[in-house]
Parts: structure tokens; sequence; C-alpha cells
């Protein structure tokens, strides 16, 4: 796909990052821009993170693809292997506490064999340490405007999700040394 990318859409935001958000593939403005989600499906995603209070400056952002694929096609096996290992190594620098997979093509990569997005969009998958939640892709929201309200309604129930995943620990509970003990430690 190098042949006909104008460059490459790595991806963009902190890290580390709490949260990180893996789409499909750049799209033809993202190919220009070399940013991803700037185009329309972009701008969904930034309303549907203002609305649970996240702005792009909280979260990183990619794709399964790093190039554009010809006339915006499917990925194909073989493009999703190649740029594997690039997503494996984001994840690890990345390091989020939450993965929002976006679209059928992203959770076959991250979670193969899970299931159809229409059946498990908006549920809190854990897997060890890592928590994720598959949603449908914004520009299947934009195709089909029925699902906006879905995203919408799986949006809220993320905002709850990462209130308890991303809570700062509790302080911890002092412990009571017994008075007595107390009394004895003074007159040492
Ligand atoms: N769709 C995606 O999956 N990624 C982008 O970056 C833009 C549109």
């Amino acid at each position: 796909m190098h042949a006909t990318r104008t460059q490459a859409v790595p991806g963009v935001g902190p890290c580390p990052s709490d949260v990180m958000i893996v789409g499909e593939a750049p799209g033809f403005n993202e190919d220009r821009q070399g940013e991803p989600f700037v185009g329309a499906a972009g701008k969904l995603l930034d309303t549907l993170l203002a609305r649970i209070s996240l702005s792009r400056a909280d979260v990183y952002i990619t794709n399964v693809l790093k190039c554009r694929p010809p006339m915006n096609r499917d990925p194909m096996p073989n493009e999703v292997e190649s740029c594997s290992p690039y997503l494996k190594e984001q994840l690890a620098l990345v390091k989020p506490k939450v993965v929002l997979i976006l679209g059928r093509h992203a959770l076959e990569r991250l979670m193969p064999g899970q299931g159809s997005i229409s059946r498990i969009h908006g549920t809190l998958i854990k897997r060890g340490e890592l928590a994720y939640v598959p949603l449908y892709h914004p520009a299947a929201a934009l195709h089909n405007g029925s699902l906006v309200a879905d995203l919408e309604h799986d949006f809220d129930q993320l905002r709850r999700y990462l209130d308890q995943l991303l809570a700062p620990p509790p302080p911890p509970v002092p412990v009571a040394v017994p008075k007595q003990e107390s009394e004895q430690l003074r007159l040492l």
C-alpha cells in the first residue's frame, strides 16, 4: 500500500495514555493529513468523545492499518498481518488501561472469534490488565443513521466504565496501633 498512499498514518495522542482508540484504516483525508480520524467519521468521534468530557488530547488514536487502502476498500488479511507488529508495539508503548475497538475489522484483529460487533458493542471485556470496549465504527453510523443512537448510548456507558476503571486507588486505611503497644513505643 506504500505505493498508493500519500503518507503513513501511524497514530496521534499522548503516550502513555489510559485510553487507546483503534479504528480500521486511514481514509482520503487521513492519507492527506497524516492523522487518523480527521474526516467526517473523525468529526463524529470528536462529538462522541466530547459527550463524555474527553477530547483528542486525552486519548491515543490509531488504526489497524497504517496506510490507506486504495479506493478505501476493506483491509486484506495480508495487509492486516503486515501492520500488526506496529499495533502491537503501540499497545506496549501507550500502555492503555482501556482500548476502544471501532468496528468489525479492529474487533477481528484485537479479539478474533469474539463474535459480531452488533452483538457485543458497548460491553466491557476484560483480558488480564486490559479492558476492551467494542463499539460501532463512526463511519458505519454515518451510513446508517440508526447506529448513532447506539453509539451515544454506548459512550454514556463507556463513561461509567472509565469512572470505575480509572478511579484513583482509595487512600490507605491507617492501621490503628493498639494503645498499650503505642504507650510502650513512647517509653522506648
Ligand atoms: N476510519 C478509520 O477507521 N480510521 C480513520 O483514521 C478514519 C476513518
